[in-house]
This record gives C-alpha cells, sequence and structure tokens, in this order.
C-alpha cells in the first residue's frame, strides 16, 4: 500500500513539475508591448467601484450615466461588444477572451486586422524610445476615441487676407 501511494506521490510531484506549456513554440502568443497608461477620464478607472454593485444591463437604451458616450463606430453594436459585462474592469473579445485595457489593441485587431499589424509593425500609430532599447507604443485609443474613432474634418479656416485689402 506503501508503495503505491509513494508512486502517487511521485507521479503527482511530476506533473506539478512541468514546465508550463511551451509558449514560444506558439505562432498567435500576443507580446507584449510596451504603452503608457490607457487615456482613462480622470477618476472613472477602476469601473468596478460602481459596477461591481449593479447587475449588468444588457439593453440598449440611452443611459442616464456615461452622456458623453455616443455609439458611432460598428453600426448595430453596442457596449458589450467590447466591454465584459461580469466584471468592468476589463475588455472582452468576440471569442470570451478577456483583455485588459492597456492590450486594448488586440480588441481593436479582431475588426481592423491589418492595421494591427501595421501598428505592430510601426508603419501606423506612433512609436517612441531608443532604435536599440524598448519601443514604447501609443495605443490606438489614445488617437482614437473608441465610441467614435473617426476622425472629425477639421473645420476650414477664414482665407487669408490679401495683401491690397489690408489697410
Ligand atoms: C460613478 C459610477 C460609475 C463608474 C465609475 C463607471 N460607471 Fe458605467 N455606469 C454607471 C451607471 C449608474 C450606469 C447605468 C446608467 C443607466 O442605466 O442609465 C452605467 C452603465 C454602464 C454601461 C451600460 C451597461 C449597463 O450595465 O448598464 C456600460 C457598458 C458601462 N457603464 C461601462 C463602464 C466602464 C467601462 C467604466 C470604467 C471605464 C464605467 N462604466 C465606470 C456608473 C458608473
Ligand atoms: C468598439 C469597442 C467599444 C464599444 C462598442 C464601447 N466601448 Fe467603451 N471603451 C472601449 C475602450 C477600448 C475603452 C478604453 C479607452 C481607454 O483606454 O481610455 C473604453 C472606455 C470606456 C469608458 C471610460 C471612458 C473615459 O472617459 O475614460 C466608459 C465609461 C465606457 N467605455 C463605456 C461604454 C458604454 C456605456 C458603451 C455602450 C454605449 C461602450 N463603452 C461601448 C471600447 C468600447
Ligand atoms: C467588431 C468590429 C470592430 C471592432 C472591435 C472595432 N472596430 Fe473600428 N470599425 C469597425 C467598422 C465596421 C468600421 C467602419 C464603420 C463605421 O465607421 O462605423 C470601423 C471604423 C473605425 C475607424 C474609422 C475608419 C475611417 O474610415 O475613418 C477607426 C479609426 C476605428 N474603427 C478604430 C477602432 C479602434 C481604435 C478600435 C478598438 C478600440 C476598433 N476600431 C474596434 C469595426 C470594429
Ligand atoms: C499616434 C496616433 C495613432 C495611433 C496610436 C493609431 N492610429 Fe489609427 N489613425 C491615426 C491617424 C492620424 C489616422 C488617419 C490617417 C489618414 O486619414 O490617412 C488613422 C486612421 C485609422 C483608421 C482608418 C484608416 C483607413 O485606412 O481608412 C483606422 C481603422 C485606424 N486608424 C485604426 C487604428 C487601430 C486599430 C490602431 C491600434 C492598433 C490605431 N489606429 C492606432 C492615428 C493613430
Amino acid at each position: 500500500m506503501k508503495k503505491i501511494l509513494f508512486a502517487l506521490a511521485g507521479l503527482f510531484l511530476l506533473i506539478l513539475l512541468q514546465p508550463p506549456l511551451k509558449a514560444s513554440s506558439e505562432q498567435d502568443v500576443p507580446k507584449h508591448f510596451l504603452v503608457p497608461p490607457p487615456p482613462f477620464s480622470p477618476g472613472i478607472f477602476p469601473c468596478s467601484q460602481c459596477h461591481a454593485f449593479m447587475p449588468p444591463n444588457r439593453k440598449p437604451r440611452k443611459l442616464e450615466m456615461h452622456q458623453d458616450i455616443v455609439l458611432k463606430h460598428m453600426p448595430g453594436g453596442w457596449c458589450f461588444d467590447c466591454h465584459n459585462p461580469d466584471n468592468r474592469d476589463t475588455l472582452r473579445l468576440a471569442n470570451g477572451k478577456l483583455v485588459s485595457f492597456d492590450e486594448s489593441y488586440n480588441l481593436c485587431g479582431q475588426c481592423h486586422g491589418t492595421i494591427l499589424r501595421e501598428w505592430k509593425a510601426g508603419l501606423h500609430g506612433k512609436r517612441t524610445g531608443m532604435w536599440n532599447g524598448e519601443k514604447q507604443y501609443r495605443l490606438c485609443v489614445h488617437c482614437h476615441w473608441p465610441h467614435e474613432p473617426r476622425f472629425k474634418p477639421l473645420k476650414p479656416m477664414p482665407p487669408p487676407v490679401r495683401p491690397s485689402d489690408i489697410k
């Protein structure tokens, strides 16, 4: 009996001591990108300071709160296409995977895959840092408000004054 127990314990230890599944052999392991903190409005994060006590309301409606947020992105979309109803401090991908706010580019990349690849390569967006050191990437949301990402057309400036009109 003791021998069997020892054998079992040994087996258990072996399983415990297995190196974790090798991530580096997987193709799609997300590399971690160094980014500045997400550009939240002051005081809004963590969202759970309010939402931990509220059941999620999945019904698309006019909100009494967050009135600065009017969705003009993804026709027919709603908050929970991106936010996690069960923990508002994280984002959620269509496949159910949770993503933290400092990795929101993975959320955007679900639909803007080409741009995400360009961003990683430094062709889209902005990176700062040393050419031989760590590079800091700006998140997509540092430049695009996720709820209405299109840039507003610039207001045309008044035409310059003709020299002859300067009195
Ligand atoms: C000061 C409290 C407060 C904070 C902080 C807050 N919320 Fe809310 N939020 C509310 C209230 C209240 C509602 C419900 C408004 C309504 O029903 O009209 C709401 C509604 C929502 C909804 C609509 C769905 C639902 O469950 O009602 C989403 C999505 C949401 N909040 C996301 C966030 C996210 C993301 C953050 C953090 C970045 C956040 N909220 C931070 C108070 C807050
Ligand atoms: C396309 C995906 C997407 C949709 C749809 C979406 N959000 Fe967001 N939302 C984001 C991301 C990404 C951020 C994080 C921005 C950042 O890092 O500052 C965010 C930030 C917020 C914040 C914090 C804003 C602040 O001022 O800092 C609130 C509140 C919020 N969302 C509520 C909502 C509500 C309510 C809806 C639905 C009416 C909604 N979101 C729909 C992606 C989305
Ligand atoms: C579920 C799919 C989906 C996700 C997720 C998504 N988008 Fe979009 N996005 C769209 C679609 C569809 C359009 C074009 C239609 C529209 O503008 O409403 C669009 C338009 C845009 C545009 C405007 C492009 C133009 O023509 O000027 C920008 C910028 C953008 N998205 C950025 C983002 C960012 C940043 C995120 C992540 C926070 C994101 N998107 C997440 C589907 C998505
Ligand atoms: C440093 C600022 C910055 C960052 C970071 C950034 N973008 Fe942009 N993005 C821009 C500008 C500026 C344009 C407009 C370019 C133009 O009109 O030629 C743009 C255009 C776009 C468009 C419309 C392009 C098209 O071909 O119609 C999409 C979609 C978009 N960005 C998505 C993203 C996503 C997704 C990310 C993150 C992976 C991201 N952006 C990161 C500044 C940024």
